[in-house]
């Protein structure tokens, strides 16, 4: 696949997308992003993409605080094709996603998550690896499957863990390793695709 057409989700603030986009167009990364989803309407991850004039819509997940309705993934599946999306990456996307999505696009979601799985899968994985006194931790970059950040393993970052460490300073040295790693894995999994 010589130039995957990606489709973003997310629910927060979107500073992954924003390191994909600067890889976009640095040229590191050859892809370009044709749509952002959120569950959250308020999330800073619309606000950034719109600036950059990319089109970010937000899908109803109809008052669920955390369930991924099945309406909902189907109707995003619907505008993921619409948009022509080869590649999903989910980041910072807060619903687990199920089979409908997962059935539209097989073997082609990805996602990024802050901590060496199959280590500390699940939410806050940098306070999960400071309360346990690992010396290391990184960030994660995986293919979605059913489960919980389970899929498999495109590639790792490792990040040192400091004594002083607290999980709002881990969290953001973890961050700048996602933000290398994730538009580099994108292209590399890109790479390996077939037309
Ligand atoms: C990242 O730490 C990512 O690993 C996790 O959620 C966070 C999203 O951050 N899945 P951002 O919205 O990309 O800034």
């Amino acid at each position: 696949m010589a130039m995957p057409t990606l489709g973003i989700l997310g629910s927060g603030t979107g500073s992954n997308m924003q390191a994909i986009l600067d890889a976009i167009e640095a040229g590191e990364l050859e892809a370009r992003i044709a749509l952002v989803l959120s569950d959250n309407p308020n999330a800073a991850i619309l606000e950034r993409a719109r600036e950059k004039g990319i089109r970010a819509e937000v899908i109803d997940c109809r008052g669920h605080l955390m369930k991924f309705p099945e309406e909902a993934q189907q109707e995003m599946a619907r505008r993921l094709r619409d948009a022509g999306v080869d590649l999903v990456c989910l980041a910072g996307f807060m619903r687990l996603v199920k089979r409908p999505l997962l059935d539209a696009f097989p073997s082609r979601i990805l996602n990024i998550h802050p901590s060496l799985l199959p280590a500390f899968p699940g939410l806050e994985a940098w306070r999960q690896a400071l309360e346990a006194g690992v010396l290391e931790s990184g960030a994660t970059v995986h293919l979605v499957d059913a489960g919980m950040d389970t899929g498999p393993i495109l590639g790792q970052e490792r990040v040192s863990v400091f004594p002083d460490d607290t999980p709002q300073t881990l969290h953001a040295r973890i961050q700048l390793a996602e933000h290398r790693l994730y538009p580099e894995m994108i292209g590399r999994y890109a790479a390996q695709l077939n037309p």
